[in-house]
């Protein structure tokens, strides 16, 4: 079997770069050891900034009819910044003039999932036994189908999209990776309530970070900063509840509306980037390449916006048999990473309690979130990042 372009994860990433090549004219295969049910029932961010829908209503991934993040999707004006007992809001639309959309990742995948389908993508999941080879010659991927038969995909290029456990990553020679851990997780959790909040509420408080988000006028998502090694099965649905009121609580009297908890689980918070991207035919996109910690929502849209670069610069590289273009990927792409794992790390570091930390560093911290409210400045800072900077 040969095509022009394999690749590797049936992600977000994965599926938007095959999207973007077919409208291009170019073939892909994508490959997925997840099963397309496995990937919809993962729970992940929430929050698109302004390109990434830009990028789903403008490339036909709906096709002419209803754009569905437009209209499955809720348009968020701005954030609450929670502290010291008191929610102060921040109006993107007034600061920068731009707005993000809550959409969840899951819908995003499966918008794509079908635009793909439609349009006759080959695309196989629930696959095992991957295995990519001579990505600086001539490159193919072997995989075992869901049915068992075994495939050999020869291609022109290998586009690496598969997430944070990324096989292709390590086949790039030379490779450098920075990486930050924290010491905390997020406890994420699901529940039946109707929202308490129009918008998202980032929280700072003695006994840690909170988040409180959205799904659908009757399910909603929120976070709180926990142990990484917390064990979800002990916490019960009052603990939970306990512990969101007991962060969010303050002299104005903001309360949760509670409901039955539908799912529990820990998330992993770091940050990560392996450079370059491009080794030979190999490129790598999204989490593959980077990691951020979830505080700010940055993993999806930066993974869309390694793609849309990528396409561009590799629909050229192909039409011009130049695969030294590429580099250039690497070169645009990056720019952009190190900004979201700047501002990923801020809004974590300033919101997040570190144990040890008391004092000094708890004034200073309320310090900073008090000097970024009352700073037209800080402010509009905070709202550029948070909205997306443009894409060069
Ligand atoms: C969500 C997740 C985030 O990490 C964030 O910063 C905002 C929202 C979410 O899942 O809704």
């Amino acid at each position: 079997h040969r095509t022009r372009v394999a690749v590797v994860g049936g992600g977000p990433a994965g599926l938007m770069a095959s999207h973007l090549l077919h409208r291009a004219g170019i073939d892909t295969v994508v490959v997925d050891h997840r099963t397309v049910h496995e990937i919809e029932t993962t729970h992940r961010a929430g929050i698109l900034e302004t390109d990434s829908v830009r990028l789903l209503t403008q490339t036909g991934v709906y096709g002419d009819g209803p754009q569905r993040v437009l209209t499955e999707g809720d348009r968020h004006g701005g954030i609450h910044l929670r502290f010291d007992g008191a929610s102060h809001h921040l109006d993107f639309e007034r600061l920068v003039g731009n707005s993000v959309w809550l959409y969840p990742q899951t819908e995003v995948f499966t918008d794509l999932h079908r635009a793909r389908t439609r349009d006759g993508g080959d695309l196989h999941y629930g696959v095992s036994e991957v295995g990519v080879h001579d990505v600086t010659g001539s490159p193919r991927v072997t995989f075992t189908a869901a049915d068992g038969s075994r495939h050999e995909v020869r291609a022109e290029v290998v586009v690496g999209a598969d997430g944070s456990r990324s096989v292709c990553r390590d086949l790039v020679a030379g490779h450098r990776r920075w990486f930050r851990e924290y010491p905390f997780a997020w406890f994420g959790i699901l529940c039946e309530a109707p929202k308490s909040s129009p918008e998202l509420v980032y929280n700072r408080s003695e006994t840690g970070f909170a988040l409180v988000s959205q799904r659908t006028e009757s399910v909603q998502r929120m976070y709180f900063q926990c142990d990484p090694a917390e064990n979800p099965d002990d916490w019960s649905d009052a603990r939970i509840w306990d512990e969101l009121q007991g962060r969010l609580a303050g002299r104005d009297g903001f309360e949760l509306i509670e409901g039955p908890v539908i799912s529990r689980s820990v998330l992993p918070f770091r940050s990560f980037v392996q450079t370059p991207m491009r080794h030979g035919r190999l490129v790598l996109a999204g989490d593959a390449a980077h990691t951020v910690p979830p505080t700010g929502a940055k993993g999806l849209n930066l993974a869309l916006a390694d793609v849309r670069v990528l396409a561009e610069v590799l629909v050229d590289a192909l039409a011009k048999d130049d695969l030294d273009l590429l580099d250039e990927y690497t070169d645009r792409a990056l720019a952009r990473v190190w900004k979201a794992q700047h501002f990923s790390y801020w809004m974590t570091t300033m919101l997040h309690r570190s144990p040890g930390t008391e004092g000094f560093d708890d004034l200073r911290q309320l310090g900073e979130l008090h000097s970024l409210v009352s700073s037209e400045a800080g402010s509009t800072y905070l709202a550029e990042g948070y909205t997306g900077w443009p894409t060069r």
